[in-house]
């Protein structure tokens, strides 16, 4: 053989073992879905601009105030609100997504996974202003669209029917403060992986204005009575987990398991608290933060769980990085620059960046939940400039208006973790797992 031939065959081969392990063509088992970084190789959606990796976390963690500012805005609301209801703001935060099948045969949408919402909604044939991709329900023979009477109308609209007209359940949202979306609710099966849910109630959108809706849809897995997690009640049991990747590991996919079965046996857990305010966030109590060894002094008021206030701590999977109190964080932060010693500069919102030599002696940060204490990994806990030079704490403080109340663990902290919600048992269970 001459080396051409060598060569060829060398590549040859490596195309073909390329093929062989495409991740994004591998469906693990049953219940056991790909969470896909949005941006990342498997996802249809490539990124605004070809930014470096940091770039892309900080123009995505710019989006964190707002989503920050609207949770703890919730709480003040007395509405045992709904999930998909009319003029109800969810916010635009789509950080990773999920393979679904919709329809009979299955139609292929990459929706946006969302743990602080129960809204489910896709952009259906015909919508006005909806991206290229979009649900087509003549063609499946499993759609059905809801009536206007139905209950499941009234909870998602908070109206009551009009009079006379159309008997079809259409309802609004807001969203992302600066896009709406009208749609008609439906019904139609759901596949995820080999599951399907017969008669899964959805939205159907029929047009957009303003642009930052998710382009394939939402998939909430919030705790309110019509989230995916409510609705899939008699095959899942109220439990699922995720890993999610790195949104640094462009090639690789975390996963959603939904179910009881294949979960962590060993797994350490806290409660899960329900503030009946608000429904679908899962609600934590954290009753301190560790830097190193130091247990940081915090008022015990700015961490307890109050479901009048909203304030306490809430797991979200669709902001971007870590948001304590100001008071909280101030704290943290003060007693990480005394341990790793400065000169500190910012980046984007991070504003404890230091060179990154010194990355051997910064502290690792403990999060304490009632029954458990989670160390954070340091990838967990600092992110690094493009060029490599920085590191920063990868944590902020929530915007500082009159509700900050709220702190929100968010999927920075999360990456490489199995977050297992069990919502049968009430509690929420954190064990490392590598996902990248
Ligand atoms: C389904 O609807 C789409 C768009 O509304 C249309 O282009 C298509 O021809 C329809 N298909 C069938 C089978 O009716
Ligand atoms: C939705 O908004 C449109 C346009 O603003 C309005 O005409 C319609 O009545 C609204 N529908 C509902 C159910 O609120
Ligand atoms: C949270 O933990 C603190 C400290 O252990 C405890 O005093 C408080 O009652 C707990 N709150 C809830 C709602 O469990």
């Amino acid at each position: 053989m001459d080396l051409s031939t060598v060569t060829f065959l060398f590549f040859a081969l490596l195309i073909s073992s390329v093929k062989a392990f495409d991740p994004c063509a591998t469906q693990p088992d049953a219940s056991d879905l790909s969470v896909i970084p949005i941006y990342g190789k498997c996802s249809p959606f490539t990124a605004p601009k070809s930014n470096s990796w940091v770039t892309t976390v900080i123009d995505m963690a710019s989006k964190d105030p707002e989503r920050v500012k609207y949770l703890s805005s919730l709480v003040g609301q007395k509405t045992t609100a709904v999930p998909i209801a009319s003029g109800q703001q969810v916010l635009n935060t789509a950080n990773y997504v999920v393979r679904v099948k919709l329809g009979n045969p299955g139609q292929l949408m990459f929706m946006v996974l969302d743990t602080s919402n129960d809204a489910a909604w896709v952009p259906c044939a015909g919508c006005t202003g909806c991206s290229a991709t979009t649900f087509q329900p003549n063609t499946s023979s499993t759609y059905r669209s809801l009536d206007c009477s139905m209950t499941q109308c009234t909870q998602v609209r908070g109206l009551s029917c009009p009079e006379t007209g159309n008997s079809a359940c259409l309802f609004n949202q807001s969203y992302g403060g600066d896009s709406s979306l009208s749609a008609t609710l439906v019904q139609d099966s759901l596949a995820l992986a080999n599951d399907v849910l017969p008669n899964f109630v959805f939205g159907c959108i029929n047009s957009i204005s303003g642009g930052s809706i998710p382009p394939q849809g939402l998939l909430g897995l919030g705790r309110g009575p019509m989230s995916l997690i409510s609705q899939s009640q008699s095959l899942y049991s109220g439990v699922f987990s995720y890993c999610l990747p790195s949104f640094r590991s462009y090639y690789f996919s975390g996963s959603l398991k939904l179910g009881p079965v294949g979960q962590p046996k060993n797994i350490r857990t806290t409660p899960l608290l329900h503030n009946p305010h608000r429904p679908s966030l899962y609600y934590v109590n954290l009753t301190g933060i560790s830097v190193g060894r130091v247990l940081v002094p915090v008022e015990p008021e700015l961490l307890a769980f109050n479901p009048n206030t909203g304030a306490g701590t809430i797991i979200d999977s669709g902001t971007v990085i870590t948001r304590f109190v100001p008071p909280v964080y101030t704290a943290i932060r003060d007693e990480f620059r005394k341990q790793v010693k400065g000169p500190f500069s910012s980046l984007g919102a991070f504003d404890t960046c230091f060179a990154a030599t010194y990355e051997a002696v910064a502290p690792v940060i403990t999060l304490h939940f009632t029954g458990m204490d989670l160390k954070l990994p340091m990838e967990n806990s600092l992110i690094h400039s493009s060029a490599g030079s920085l590191a920063c704490l990868s944590m902020a403080a929530a915007p500082n208006n009159v509700n900050s109340v709220l702190n929100v663990i968010a999927n920075l902290q999360q990456q490489n973790l199995r977050m297992m919600f069990d919502e049968a048992n009430s509690r929420l269970g954190i064990a490392r797992e590598l996902c990248n």
